[in-house]
């Protein structure tokens, strides 16, 4: 079963984004547990893991604007087409309906390809400021 692990290779060298995706990859792994030993884990942890997915995305959006980020428009379309689908999976909304293990392991999917491939990048691109803000021509 594809189980993303936190290990050192998912760090992108920004404390709170690195803090963020720790967060949602252990309630991933919660809830992975939840279906392991049963029942299985309700729409709760779910959101929950949604909620903290979407203080990532803001983070780092911010970030992307702070620092004049040239992909920002790329990696917020992702966000926010990863969004979408995730509303149109829990629709119906309701905190009772379960989750599915398909539903999760899509999920983690995404969250392990979107940090390795789009954060990293950002991680990267931040590390060369130095600090600074935007980067002058
Ligand atoms: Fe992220
Ligand atoms: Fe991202």
């Amino acid at each position: 079963m594809f189980n993303t692990k936190w290990t050192s290779d998912l760090v992108v060298g920004i404390e709170d984004i690195d803090q963020c995706h720790k967060y949602v990859v252990e309630k991933i792994n919660e809830a992975y547990d939840r279906f392991m030993t049963g029942p299985a884990p309700d729409g709760y942890i779910f959101d929950e893991i949604l909620v903290y997915m979407a203080q990532c995305f803001d983070y780092e959006q911010m970030l992307m604007m702070d620092t004049c980020y040239p992909d920002f428009l790329a990696h917020r379309d992702e966000h926010e087409i990863f969004r979408q689908r995730m509303i149109d999976i829990r629709t119906p909304r309701t905190a009772s309906a379960s989750l599915s293990i398909d539903q999760l392991v899509i999920l983690d999917h995404w969250v392990n390809h979107h940090i390795r491939e789009c954060d990293a990048k950002l991680g990267a691109f931040v590390g060369d400021l130095s600090g600074g803000r935007c980067k002058t021509a």
